[in-house]
Formats: C-alpha cells, structure tokens, sequence
C-alpha cells in the first residue's frame, strides 16, 4: 500500500470512530456519558408562572420515569441564557436538545450549531418563528392563537345582548413570546366583527404575578371605565386581581376576567367568583416529549406538529374540577 493510501484509510478509520462515538451515546474518551441511556439537554424557559412549574415538573418526573437522563437549565426569561444553555448541551454531545424558547425570534445561529453537531432539537410548548424547518424535528404544543379566539369568542357571546362600549384592557405575556403575540392576534380576531369592543390599553405583564399587579394598578389609575381584563396567563390574572381589590372593586363582577392557564389556583379564584372564563393550556408535556426523543433518537420518523388539547372552563366548570386538578 502507497504511503498516501495508507494515510488515506487512516483517515477514514478515524472519521468512522468519530461518527460512531457522536451517534452511539456510549463513548467516553470524548466526554460524552457512558451508561447508553439516553441524555436530553432541556433549556427552560423559567419559573415564571404556575403552568411553568408544572410544565418543568411533568418534564422532569417523565424523565424519570422513562429512564431517561435529563440536563435541566432554567433561563430566567432571558434568551441569551437558553443560548448559553444550547450550547453547553451541544458541548456535552446529549442525545437530543428540547427547549422551550423565550422568544420566537433569534435561533437560528444556535440551532444551526445544533445540526451542524447532528444533535436533533425538538421544540416544546413555544414555536420559534425560523424559515428553515430544518432546525428543529418537531414541535409539540398549544395552538395559542387558537387559545386567544376561544377568550375573544367567550367575550363576545358574553355581551352579545348589549351595545355599549365595552372597555377592555389586555395584560400581555412577555413581548416577543409566541404565547403573547399569538393569544394576542387570536382574540383580536375574534372581537373585531364588533365595533363595541374597545382594547383601551394593552402592556406586558411579562406573565408573572408581581408585574400583573403592577400594570393593573397602572390600569386602573389611567383607564376611568374598564369593563373587562383580558389575561395572557393565569398568574398575571391573579396579581391584577390583588390590585382590583385593593382599589375597592370586585374582580369578576366589577371588572369582568378572562384568562389563559388553566391552573389550580385560578380555578380556586373562578370558584369564588372573581375569573368569569378561564382557556385552557396543557403544561403537561412530559411523558409525550420522552417518547418523541426515544424515537428522534432512534431514527423513527415523527410528525412535524403536535397538537395538545385543550378545552375551556366557566366557573361552574372550574369548580367541580378544582379537587382532581393536578396543577
Ligand atoms: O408558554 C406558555 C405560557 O408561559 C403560559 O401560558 C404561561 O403561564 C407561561 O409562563
């Protein structure tokens, strides 16, 4: 054999242990783990909220459960930590990167990093709005506009007998989230047949309890006639709910409260009569997102959307549930 073709069949030997120690999962001279189970990068999102805390639960019980090793980071809301998260799981070679982005723009870089490391993303609860549908295998999730038409659609049934102006104000999740823009569009939509519905102020509460406070006490000094709160999350109701009362008002027949979650304590606030419709949002994501890296990983194809269902809760409802509800 010629110098060079010995060189040469060197090269690819080497080329052949590099892919397999990258697909197997069970080298160890590169850093990767060594046990053959399967490893899982989660970048979340944070604790912002009660669905969060749920969701981060349901994640790391099913993983458990599944046998699978979990990498768990928690961005604090900020992008550029699910960023720094996205890259140390692509350092650590885990099997399959899952996140659930901040924001929907601003990916593209890290995930192209990701395919470039042949480390498969797949894409929970929130979409990130990238052309290239190569980044990411699947998306599993809420249609959230469908979330803010079904708040809108209850509105509307609501004062569908009167004809009076209708001042609404909107607390918005954090701006630039799917969740914020899309539950945004979606109710937008389904209240524009009709002129009497008025959004008269509209802010981030950033989908936390503190800020929804803070902007509902904002509200309430600037708006002299508000009807109605519209709600991107559950957590943000609540705070608002706290800045109603302490303004003298009743939540729920004062001002009217529509909101988005679906958690245990909103239901407990349906059933004293302070959230009038609550839409639902599955946190409990767990179990399907095990079973879909299990198969990502193991060359199975997957659907490119998942699709979670949900429904949708009056205070009758809430209150009967309440007991069973498992956040
Ligand atoms: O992305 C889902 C949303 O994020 C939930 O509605 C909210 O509570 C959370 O913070």
């Amino acid at each position: 054999m010629s110098k060079r073709a010995v060189a040469a069949a060197a090269l690819a030997g080497a080329m052949i242990i590099g892919l397999t120690a990258c697909s197997s999962g069970s080298g160890s001279s590169d850093g990767k783990k060594s046990d053959g189970k399967l490893t899982i990068g989660f970048a979340q999102v944070g604790a912002e909220s009660g669905w969060r805390t749920a969701n981060t639960k349901s994640i790391q019980d099913a993983a458990k459960k599944a046998g699978v090793t979990l990498k768990f980071s928690d961005a604090q809301q900020k992008q550029e930590n699910q960023i720094k998260a996205i890259r140390s799981f692509i350092q650590q070679k885990v099997d399959v990167i899952a996140f659930s982005p901040v924001v929907e723009s601003g990916w593209d870089t890290v995930l192209k990093e990701a395919k470039a490391a042949h480390i498969p993303v797949i894409l929970t609860d929130r979409a990130v709005d990238s052309k290239d549908e190569s980044l990411y295998v699947t998306f599993l999730g809420s249609d959230f506009v469908e979330e803010g038409k079904k708040a809108g659609d209850w509105l509307v049934k609501e004062y569908a007998s009167g004809s009076g102006d209708v001042n609404i104000v909107q607390l918005e999740g954090t701006t630039g989230s799917a969740p914020a823009n899309d539950r945004k569009a979606g109710f937008a939509d389904a209240i524009k047949g009709d002129p009497k519905f008025k959004i008269v102020a509209s802010q981030t509460g950033d989908f936390t309890r503190a800020k929804g406070k803070e902007v509902m006490q904002a509200f309430l000094k600037s708006q002299p006639k508000i009807d109605v709160l519209y709600a991107h999350n559950d957590d943000m109701a609540l705070g608002a709910i706290q800045a109603i009362e302490e303004a003298g008002k009743k939540p729920g027949t004062d001002i009217k409260i529509v909101s988005v979650d679906g958690v245990k304590d909103a239901f407990t606030a349906m059933s004293q009569g302070k959230i009038n419709f609550d839409v639902e949002c599955n946190p409990l994501l767990g179990d399907q997102l095990m079973d879909l890296a299990k198969k990502v990983k193991a060359g199975e194809s997957v659907p490119r959307r998942i699709q979670t269902e949900e429904g949708t809760f009056t205070p009758e409802q809430a209150t009967a549930a309440l007991p069973n509800r498992q956040y």
